[in-house]
């Protein structure tokens, strides 16, 4: 545990400067290379099939953010698609997003055949809790508080609102994978958070997304909207069935993701 950050006098973690660019990519060594090499030789690319690694990392995730479910798919924009799908919010719905956000999170909510309705954001980066509140209509289903920067919004607030209302949070955590809030990492304070793990994230691998829940039935809806052959799997859920998109995504990720 460090007794006293950087900022303050303490010994600085990373002594060599935050390299400039894209991030994840940065950072990518032959860890990276022989880790991706292995699960090539493996010939295990199937994301079902037993100790896939796509299954690995969802079990880390787990663990790492305390939840109980964790699914991964392609992509940030993915992630937000099935959580909010997950949630059961579909067309006729309003959700709010803050004007300030990368146009992803935004998109997500088209995606679903929802309405976004824009907030403003205060001096946390993100949504402005009293401007949320006056947004809220009959048709308003959800909130979906972005952390931008890798600064973590209002949350106990936007809670609050959101709890007054009967509303459901997703927290888009794109910009804020590991982040922290009061001791909590972010995105498993709402009902369920999502991340991005592209190549400008602090992990990457290239493309990539993770959406994680407490609730079972978020993260099984999640799952059927990232594939539409879940009903092969899973027999008894037609009310699930999605028709057309795939968002699953192949093994070598974690691997990567791993290392970083
Ligand atoms: C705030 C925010 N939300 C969503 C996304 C979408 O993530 P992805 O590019 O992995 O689809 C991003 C990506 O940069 C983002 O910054």
């Amino acid at each position: 545990m460090i007794e006293k950050l950087a900022i303050d006098g303490g010994d600085p973690v990373v002594t060599d400067g935050i390299p400039k660019g894209m991030h994840g990519p940065s950072v990518i060594d032959e860890q990276e290379t022989n880790a991706v090499t292995k699960v090539l030789e493996s010939q295990n690319l199937f994301r079902f099939s037993d100790n896939s690694e796509v299954l690995k990392f969802e079990q880390e995730t787990v663990e790492l953010l305390g939840v109980k479910h964790s699914l991964m798919v392609n992509s940030g924009t993915s992630a937000i698609i099935c959580a909010l799908t997950g949630g059961g919010i579909g067309p006729g719905d309003e959700v709010i997003v803050p004007g300030y956000t990368f146009i992803a999170t935004a998109a997500a909510v088209v995606a679903v055949g929802v309405v976004p309705v824009i907030a403003k954001i205060d001096d946390s980066l993100g949504l402005d809790p009293t401007d949320v509140e006056r947004k809220i209509t009959l048709h308003t289903k959800a909130i979906l508080p972005v952390h931008m920067q890798g600064v973590p919004g209002r949350v106990d607030q936007i809670v609050d609102v959101a709890n007054q209302h009967n509303l459901q949070i997703f927290e888009d955590c794109c910009q804020c994978v590991g982040g922290r809030y009061r001791g909590r990492f972010v995105g498993t304070i709402g009902n369920a958070g999502a991340w991005s793990l592209n190549f400008y994230k602090v992990i990457s691998t290239g493309e990539g997304g993770l959406v994680f829940t407490d609730d079972y039935e978020i993260y099984e809806r999640s799952a059927f909207a990232s594939d539409p052959a879940m009903p092969m799997w899973v027999k008894d859920r037609a009310e699930y069935i999605q028709v057309g998109d795939t968002w699953m995504t192949a093994p070598f990720s974690r691997p990567v993701l791993s290392s970083q």
